[in-house]
């Protein structure tokens, strides 16, 4: 099939990629002529495993292509992916991108003939693609959704730093549509994946991505509520508790255990990226707006927003405090395997350790990130041996695995904040002291195993 992919961020780019990957034929539009430039060169312009041998790969079979102008990669189009940017603005969800993407589509789709299916893959709350998106378009073509063109809402779950594999091996499809022949282009679209495809109406697809979401940061959430107990409870370690909860077999999945869940039941220092904080957000006035109330939603943020502050807690009581304490930060990035710094936890930390007078010095082992949180004003080395010379405490705020290889015996006498979990197992040098998250202080009163 010829695709249209409007937006080509960590994406629309993934997307495109491996719908070329399976067979399709897909254009690339994006409105930032820098990154087709970079596309329309064979170059990735994101870091994400295995990506820039899907775009090399398709460029070269001629079934990827990328232009700024989306009137010509509409052409001959049966499916339009819009997957532009839906961030927060002053707490609510700013849907002007999907707006402005919709009304542009709209208007290269005056005088269509072949109804081709408009489908949003961006994150909207419940009602968008039916109405804003839907009006956007035939205000702009003249024509009706179901008639000149489909309608059909296609959520992403996708998670950055393992994007191809998740795209290519979805757990689900979820095809939301207004029309029944808009699914059934959508279900085509998708034949070569081997995944349950479900379909559903626009509002319900609209709502699967904002409850799996919810979902995923509500057992984040729940696990650092537990680890934050732990902290305080002498003797007591959050990882033998919730090792001893990832047991519990209403965990498993319908064909035997599945490791899936227990990834987000494991306390550290909270979750950031581009999803979690603005969904929940979004999640939230959306309810409110209905007039419903929605207090766990709410209470997510609320305990993912205390992580940093109870993380410079335990860190602060073995350092004697912060200020003018040398502290490298290891990992800029919201997660490993991605360059993307949206709401990372590791660039909070450095804000509150700065306002406490510590002297930070951050690291992170892509050069873009490196210069992206230089460009934003942020102390950084590029050598992972700068940042860790001469301090009196290491945070690891991003689990990159290279981290975990680190020198660790040649440090001396240091505190390791281990906000990630990352050295559980190493055999490490009693002169460091490890802080681990969810761990109680040791007394002699209570013995540990
Ligand atoms: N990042 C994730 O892991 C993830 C996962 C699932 C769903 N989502 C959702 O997918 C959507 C996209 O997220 P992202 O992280 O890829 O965003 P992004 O900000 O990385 O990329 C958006 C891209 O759209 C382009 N764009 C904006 N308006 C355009 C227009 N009118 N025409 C052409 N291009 C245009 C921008 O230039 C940019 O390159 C959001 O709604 C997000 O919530 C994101």
């Amino acid at each position: 099939m010829h695709v249209a992919m409007v937006g080509t961020g960590y994406v629309g780019l993934v997307s495109g990629a491996c719908l070329a990957a399976i067979g399709h034929s897909v254009a690339c539009v994006d409105a930032d002529p820098v990154r087709v430039d970079l596309l329309s060169r064979g170059e990735c312009p994101i870091h994400e495993d295995g990506l820039d041998r899907l775009i090399r790969e398709g460029m070269a079979a001629g079934r990827l292509g990328a232009t700024t102008d989306l009137a010509a990669a509409m052409d001959g189009a049966q499916v339009v992916i819009v997957a532009v940017g839906t961030p927060s603005l002053d707490g609510r969800i700013d849907l002007s991108a999907v707006e402005a993407a919709a009304h542009q589509v709209g208007l290269a789709l005056r005088g269509r003939r072949d109804r081709p299916v408009v489908a949003v893959k961006s994150t909207v709350v419940p009602g968008t693609t039916a109405t804003l998106v839907r009006r956007a378009l035939e205000e702009a073509s003249g024509g009706r959704a179901g008639r000149e063109f489909g309608l059909a809402m296609n959520p992403e779950f996708l998670s950055q730093g393992s994007a191809v594999t998740d795209f290519l091996h979805p757990d689900r499809i979820v095809v939301g549509e207004w029309d029944p022949r808009s699914g059934e282009l959508m279900a085509e679209l998708y034949r070569p994946l081997a995944a349950p495809l479900l379909r559903m109406g626009l509002a319900e697809a609209e709502m699967v991505k904002y409850a799996a979401n919810s979902l995923q940061a509500l057992l984040i959430s729940y696990a650092n509520q537990i680890a934050a107990l732990c902290e305080a409870l002498p003797g007591a370690d959050h990882r033998r508790v919730m090792a001893a909860v990832h047991l519990d077999r209403m965990l498993d999945g319908p064909e035997g255990r599945r490791a899936g869940a227990t990834r987000f039941l494991m306390g550290g220092i909270g979750f950031g990226g581009s999803c979690f904080p603005k969904d929940l957000q979004a999640l939230t006035v959306f309810a409110h707006r209905l007039g419903v109330p929605v207090p766990l939603i709410a209470a997510i943020s609320a305990v993912n927003a205390v992580r940093p502050a109870q993380a410079l807690h335990l860190l602060s009581s073995r350092l004697g405090g912060l200020f003018e304490r040398r502290v490298a930060v290891l990992g800029l990035t919201f997660k490993p395997g991605t360059d993307d710094l949206r709401e990372s936890p590791g660039l909070k930390l450095i804000d509150r350790l700065r306002r406490h007078g510590a002297e930070v010095l951050a690291h992170d082992p892509l050069p873009q990130a490196r210069t992206r949180a230089r460009d934003a004003g942020l102390p950084v080395a590029d050598r992972v041996e700068d940042a860790l010379a001469g301090a009196n405490a290491v945070i690891i705020a991003t689990a990159w695995p290279q981290y975990r290889q680190l020198a660790w015996s040649a440090l001396g006498e240091v505190v390791v904040l281990d906000g990630r979990n990352l050295l559980d197992g190493l055999d490490l040098p009693a002169s460091l002291q490890v802080v681990r998250m969810g761990a109680g202080p040791v007394s002699p009163e209570v013995p540990t195993p």
